[in-house]
């Protein structure tokens, strides 16, 4: 296809821009940037374009890290499309530069602090080791999603996507103006009727999350380290005893020997397999940890067949490049190259074979205690391979972690392939939820940190990356029982749910603030679990079209001006409302949303968060259970909120919570609906979806109303009636 589709006035618009930011530049004493020329612009989905710098074509335009396939223009660029953004370049630098319509709320951006809505924002995108968000004012974090939403004031929503890994600068001044330190690259741009349709042609573009297994829905206990192994055992043991719902103990960096990964300390954890036995006997799974950086140590497996291979990132000058991490001085797998990759995927067979459910990759940004500004210098350099160009590690590094994640998921699934892998992250790039889950990384147990969580998670949600949360309680320093309580009280509704605690910290298990934060974290858990069929819904939905699981509350109404910067209360899918008790005149949507009580005692507790339903909505909830290998769904709950005309709906997937069955049909995706007829309520199954044949089990309703809740029950498959004038509690 050829340049030149766009029309004369849409040519014009990009080229006062560029003229406005070199002027804007010449006034800050910055070298001028001067236009580039748009190459190439062609429709590549409903809605959604691609623009290519003059000098870059279809054929010469660099393999993307982010998109899940080369773009294929289908077309022309529509004549009237409203958005093109500009290009330039200075020196070594290029830019674009997107006008935006006046009013635009503009969000994503990956994993930021401040505000969920970024207008006025700048961020860096250089992936860093940022304890506390101390470093550059905590402008640059452990991820970098060159991805910006966009929502104008009628609720049309559009999205950009600069596609380039090189460091970056984004801000969000009157317009979008992305700047990188590399060479120009292409630009996609998204333009449909709301965010919702714009998150789901952004997944068209970069992928969605792959279903993971039901158990990493479940809450995950984590510290600094527990060890020894019988350690591990009495935190396991305790949860049981104090019956508080768990699914996952982690394990981080102390069981290794000498920080060597994939060793186990020997005189610590002597029998990693049995230890995974008896986390497993009481329906845990475990999780270990895995870093990057490989000891120099010319006794040790893993450097020497690595540096068999020559695996490593190489200096300037050719040469493994070394660099202090946990272990000490340390090499670097270069996961641009295929074969690294193999090999450090093939580094996890013996080790998953001791029984290990998932993987956590941490310091992979990476970090380097004693490299500049904490990590490799920018001229190492990456050999590449297959797709991948060689390139030095500015062009690398943002990548680094989304590529390790990506190796690492490949060595687990090959080790266990009737499993479906579990690789948590703390570095990533845009379309790295194709291989991981994340979570905020150093957070600090206060109550600012407890605050910005919320629009931090939503705004990776934004960009992509919906399975993320924060380390719960707050990682850094000593909280409270107050800031514990408040803050698992609300942790539990996030899409992640770990809690964790830095090396000589106070306890931070749910028991350990006394009593009353106990009864707190179990009316807390007992409500995610009795949530976790809704949750595995909101899941399943996500890995098919790439919706986020926790929504800002805007998308409820994403006209209601008023509800753009909400960022206290969230929305946890379109059916669940979250408002923390902390949350301090939150603007919440208008309709009919109805408080609900999911567990005894959780209405009067004065951590919970106030959890509201949607008019309209059927929720699907669990029994409470104390961890997702035992049966939750006889009987299955259906919370049926009713809407002005007095109907609902609502679905659950269920499936066998692991594996690949589902792939192939093994699952069953109801569709329940709720109706009014006189004074009653009859609940039916609309419609349903899968083989998996339907269990026989009882259905118990619960139609919440202003005047008190009515009960019934039945069979599932079978309409059930429930009188509106009977058994109100
Ligand atoms: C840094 C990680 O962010 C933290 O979660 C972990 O506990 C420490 N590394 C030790 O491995």
């Amino acid at each position: 296809m050829a340049a030149g589709t766009l029309t004369h006035r849409s040519r014009l618009l990009p080229a006062l821009i560029v003229l406005l930011a070199m002027n804007l530049q010449r006034a800050a004493g910055e070298e001028p940037f001067t236009p580039l020329a748009t190459g190439f612009s062609g429709q590549i989905a409903a809605g959604t374009a691609l623009f290519l710098p003059s000098g870059l074509t279809l054929e010469t335009m660099p393999a993307s890290l982010a998109l899940l396939q080369r773009p294929r223009p289908s077309g022309p660029l529509v004549a009237d499309y409203p958005l093109q953004p500009a290009f330039s370049r200075s020196g070594s630098r290029s830019r674009v530069t997107l006008a935006v319509p006046r009013g635009t709320s503009l969000y994503g951006t990956g994993e930021v602090t401040g505000p969920l809505l970024r207008n006025g924002r700048t961020i860096a995108l250089w992936n860093t080791d940022n304890f506390q968000y101390e470093a550059d004012g905590g402008r640059r974090l452990y991820q970098s999603h060159p991805w910006v939403l966009g929502v104008r004031p009628d609720g049309s929503a559009f999205g950009m996507i600069a596609d380039s890994t090189w460091a970056a600068e984004l801000s969000l001044g009157d317009g979008i103006v992305f700047t990188s330190d590399g060479p120009p690259f292409p630009v996609i741009i998204i333009d449909l009727g709301s965010p919702q349709d714009v998150m789901r042609g952004l997944a068209a573009m970069i992928g969605t999350i792959p279903l993971p297994p039901r158990w990493a829905l479940g809450y995950q206990q984590c510290r600094w380290s527990y060890h020894p192994a019988a350690r591990v055992q009495a935190i396991a043991d305790e949860f049981r005893r104090r019956r508080i719902p768990c699914d996952v103990i982690w394990m981080d960096i102390d069981y290794m020997d000498g920080f060597r990964v994939f060793t186990f300390n020997p005189s610590e954890f002597p029998d990693p397999r049995g230890l995974d036995g008896y986390l497993h006997n009481l329906g845990f799974k475990s999780i270990w940890m895995i870093d990057p950086g490989v000891k120099v140590d010319a006794g040790y497996r893993v450097y020497n067949s690595g540096s068999e291979g020559d695996v490593w990132v190489h200096d300037a000058k050719g040469a493994p490049f070394q660099g202090g991490v946990w272990p000490g001085a340390c090499v670097f797998p270069d996961f641009t190259r295929p074969e690294t990759r193999s090999w450090w995927a093939a580094n996890y067979r013996e080790f998953m074979a001791q029984g290990v459910d998932g993987v956590w990759n941490d310091m992979n940004e990476p970090s380097v205690f004693d490299g500049p500004d904490k990590t490799m210098p920018r001229d190492n350099w990456h050999r590449g391979g297959g797709v991948l160009p060689p390139g030095p590690h500015a062009q690398y590094h943002n990548a680094y972690g989304m590529l390790m994640a990506r190796s690492t998921r490949e060595g687990i699934a090959a080790a266990n392939p009737a499993k479906r892998p579990f690789v948590l992250t703390r570095s990533n790039f845009l379309g790295g939820q194709r291989y991981a889950a994340t979570w905020t990384g150093d957070n600090a147990s206060t109550w600012d940190f407890l605050k910005m969580a919320v629009p931090m998670t939503l705004n990776l949600g934004l960009s992509g990356q919906p399975f993320n949360g924060p380390d719960l309680g707050g990682f850094a320093g000593n909280p409270t029982p107050e800031l514990w309580g408040q803050w698992v009280a609300m942790g539990v509704f996030f899409p992640f749910c770990r809690g964790h605690a830095v090396k000589g910290s106070v306890d931070k298990e749910p028991w350990a603030f006394g009593p009353e934060v106990e009864s707190a974290a179990r009316i807390a858990l007992d409500r995610r679990y009795r949530l976790l069929p809704y949750i595995y819904t909101l899941f399943y939905q996500s890995s098919l079209d790439g919706s986020p699981v926790m929504d800002p509350v805007f998308f409820a109404d994403i006209r209601d001006a008023a509800l753009r910067a909400e960022d206290q209360a969230f929305l946890l899918g379109e059916d669940m409302l979250v408002v923390p008790r902390w949350a301090d005149h939150p603007h919440l949507p208008g309709g009919i949303w109805r408080s609900v009580s999911l567990v005894e005692g959780d209405r009067g507790d004065k951590y919970q968060v106030d959890l509201k339903v949607r008019g309209g909505a059927i929720v699907p909830l669990g029994r409470v259970i104390q961890n997702t290998t035992e049966e939750s769904l006889d009987p299955l709950t259906l919370l049926v909120s009713l809407d002005s005309r007095g109907r609902a709906s609502g679905r659950l997937f269920e499936d066998a919570g692991d594996g690949y069955g589902y792939e192939d049909g093994d699952y069953l995706l109801t569709s329940y609906q709720a109706e009014t007829r006189g004074e009653t309520v009859v609940v039916t199954t609309e419609r349903a979806e899968g083989r998996r044949p339907r269990p026989n089990r009882t259905i118990v309703i619960e139609i919440v109303t202003e005047s008190g809740t009515f009960r019934g029950s039945g069979i599932d498959g079978q309409p059930i009636i429930v009188p509106l004038h009977q058994v109100r509690t």
